[in-house]
C-alpha cells in the first residue's frame, strides 16, 4: 500500500471484532513508530501494548464521561507514554513548545498508517486518566501515558471523512 493510499483508508475505528492481533502484526507497527522522527532525535516514547487484564483496566480508565466504551471491545489497547527529560524540558520553555508531544503524534501515526495497512482498524484516544494508566503500566518518575491506540480488526465501515478544504489549510507563498 503506499503512503496516500494509507492515509486515505486510515479511519477511527470504534468497533472491533472479537479476534486478537498476532504479536507479528503489531511489532510491524511498532518498527514504523520506533522510525519516527523527533526533535533532537530523542525519541521520547514508549509504547505498552496490553491485552487481557490489564488491557481491561486500561480501557476503563479511557472511560470518562461514558466516552470511549468501544475500548472494551479492542481486543488490543497501546499506551504511549513520553519521558522527557529536564534538558528537553528547558528547551520546550525556551521555544514556548511541546517537542514530546509533536514526537509522540508523529510516532503514533506511523503505527496507525502502518496497521492501516495491514487491514487492522486503530482510534488514537486521548480521553484518558493518565495518572491512572500510569499506575496501571508501572511508568517509572517522569513518564506519562499522553496517548492509548485502540487496534484490532474492524469491525465497521469507513464513514464519510468531513476535513476542511484545501483552500482552508494551505497557504502558498512566494
Ligand atoms: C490526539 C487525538 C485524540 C483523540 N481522542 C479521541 C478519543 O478520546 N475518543 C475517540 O473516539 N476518538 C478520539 N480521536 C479520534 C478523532 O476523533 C478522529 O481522528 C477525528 O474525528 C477524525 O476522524 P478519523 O480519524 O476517522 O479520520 C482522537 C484523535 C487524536 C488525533
Amino acid at each position: 500500500m503506499d503512503v496516500s493510499k494509507a492515509c486515505e483508508s486510515r479511519f477511527s475505528c470504534r468497533k472491533y471484532q472479537d479476534k486478537d492481533v498476532g504479536n507479528g502484526l503489531i511489532e510491524q507497527c511498532l518498527e514504523c513508530a520506533r522510525l519516527a522522527p523527533s526533535a533532537l532525535n530523542k525519541q521520547p516514547w514508549k509504547f505498552y501494548v496490553t491485552r487481557g487484564e490489564v488491557k481491561a483496566k486500561v480501557a476503563k480508565e479511557t472511560q470518562l464521561f461514558g466516552a470511549n466504551a468501544f475500548t472494551d471491545e479492542a481486543p488490543v489497547l497501546v499506551a504511549v507514554t513520553v519521558k522527557p527529560r529536564i534538558a528537553d524540558k528547558l528547551v520546550d520553555k525556551i521555544k514556548h513548545q511541546d517537542f514530546s508531544s509533536i514526537d509522540l503524534g508523529i510516532a503514533v501515526q506511523s503505527f496507525c498508517l502502518k496497521a492501516a495497512e495491514l487491514g487492522l482498524g486503530t482510534c488514537i484516544i486521548g480521553w484518558v486518566k493518565a495518572k491512572s494508566v500510569d499506575k496501571i503500566l508501572g511508568t517509572s518518575a517522569g513518564e506519562r501515558t499522553k496517548l492509548v491506540i485502540a487496534l484490532g480488526y474492524p469491525a465497521c465501515e469507513q464513514s464519510l471523512r468531513r476535513r476542511k478544504s484545501m483552500e482552508e489549510i494551505a497557504v502558498w507563498l512566494s
